[in-house]
This record gives C-alpha cells, structure tokens and sequence, in this order.
C-alpha cells in the first residue's frame, strides 16, 4: 500500500506565528526517509495552511512525487498547470468548512470540471476526483476520463471514532449518532464493505483507487487490507502523533542549550 503523506498541518502550526518555523521544505526529506511515497499538499482557496510559495519550493524540492488537491476552479488549476505537480486530486471546497467534508459531485453537464481535467491532461498531469463512495460517483469519473479516484474514507472514520474513539473534547468536529451500539456496528461494516466492493469496481473500470480523510492509527488497519486501493493519503493523525513522537527530544535539545 502506498502512503501520500499530507503535510498541510505543519504549515498550520507555521501560520499561527507567521515565522518559518516549522519550515515545511524540512519535512519533505524525511517522508522520504521514512518510506513515504507521495507528498500530498492541499492550496486552498483561502490559503488558510499552504501558500502558493509552498507549492513553488515543494514543486522544486520534493523527492517524492507530489499530489496538489485544489478547486476545480480556472484560477487552481492555472496555478496546478504552472507547478505541475504529478498529481492533482479534484477535491470540493466550501470556505467556512473545518476540512473536506464531503466528496466532488461529479456531474457529466459540468463545463468547469471538464475544462479542469482537460487542461491538466494536455500538460500530463494525472488527475484525481476525491468522491464519496457510492457507484454513480465511481461511474461519472469514469466517463470523465480521469486516471484516478480517491474514495472519502471521512464516514468510516466517523463512524469509526464513534464507537472505538475518544470524543471526549466537548467541540469535537464528530457529533455522536443517537443510535444504538450494534447499529453503529453495522453501519461501519456496511461502510467498510462498500469501500471494498466498489474499490474492486473501480479497479476492473481502470480507475487507480486511492482512499483518504480521517485515516488514523486505530482505524487504518481495515482499510489497508483493501486490495483494491493502492494508496492512501494521511495528513492529521500523522502530523498529531509527530508532535508526542518528537515532543521528547525537543525538550531535551532546549535542556541541554538552556
Ligand atoms: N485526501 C484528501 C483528498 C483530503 O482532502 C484530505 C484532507 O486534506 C486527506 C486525504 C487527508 O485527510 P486527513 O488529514 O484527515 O488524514
């Protein structure tokens, strides 16, 4: 299973203080290093963690393929086709939203999607359409023409959260559902097996299958066992664990200078 490693979150931590610190070009060796195999970076309209000058240096600097998400908007993938990226995941975008809530609706009339992946193909560039996992989105990105697809895992993950996570933080972006237990428990089964059926659909249409949002180490395991998906892209929970897994050692090198 491939892994995309979606360093966005170190460029939140960065536009707290507005100071290069952490400086993401740092990052891009070491998920090399640590088997990574795609740097996936999302520019957001509202530019509110990666900047255009971050793409522009991990455009230049990265030793991994990269993987732009962006609108499907003229003016992202003007800026998509200037930094060629391998990659460009289509994804949806809603300013007010916390993160990606939901899939691209894929719609056959749709000029703007066409023109977006059309232009991105002249130049090479393999396109993605991040959708929910259901037949009709897998079918309409196929009529599209696109290389690849990237199933929304954020449902499972949800679902997942509810009934073997922590949710204790009273803002918690996941609302617990008022159903029963054994319920729950069937909706991530259904959940888990829609992702596999229509990942093995997709794969026999041609499609490339990818699979990401909400991934995390407790519940990843289900999904990697998918055959049918070659690669998953996971920014929060990586990025989260990084801090404990580094917090350790930061303070002792500022110990040791103090
Ligand atoms: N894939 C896509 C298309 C996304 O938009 C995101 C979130 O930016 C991810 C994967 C990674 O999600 P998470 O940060 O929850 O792992």
């Amino acid at each position: 299973m491939l892994l995309g490693v979606n360093i966005d979150h170190i460029a939140v931590l960065r536009e707290a203080r507005r100071v290069n610190d952490p400086d993401i070009v740092d990052a891009l060796g070491i998920v090399k290093r640590a088997g990574g195999d795609q740097i996936t970076i999302h520019l957001r309209e509202d530019r509110r963690h990666i900047q255009d000058s971050d793409l522009k240096m991990i455009a230049q600097l990265s030793p991994l393929p990269l993987n732009l998400e962006c609108a499907k908007s003229p003016s992202m993938i003007a800026i998509a086709s200037h930094y060629r990226p391998h990659r460009v995941t289509i994804v949806p975008e809603k300013r007010e939203e916390v993160t990606t809530e939901g899939g691209l609706v894929v719609d056959s009339s749709d000029e703007v999607l066409q023109n977006a992946i059309a232009n991105l193909q002249e130049q090479q560039i393999e396109v993605s359409l991040f959708i929910d996992p259901t037949a009709e989105a897998v079918n309409a990105s196929l009529a599209m023409g696109v290389e690849w697809i990237e199933f929304h895992t954020g449902e499972y993950a949800n679902l997942h959260a509810m009934l073997y996570g922590n949710l204790r933080n009273s803002h918690h972006a996941i609302k617990a559902l008022d159903v029963p237990r054994h319920e729950l428990k069937n909706r991530l089964e259904a959940q888990l097996e829609k992702l596999k059926s229509l990942s093995m659909y997709a794969q026999d249409l041609g499609l490339r299958v990818a699979a990401g949002h909400g991934l995390n180490y407790q519940n990843v395991q289900s999904i990697a066992q998918i055959k049918s998906i070659e690669e998953l892209n996971i920014g929060q929970s990586i990025i989260a664990r990084s801090i404990f897994s580094g917090l350790h050692q930061a303070i002792k090198e500022m110990k040791r200078l103090i």
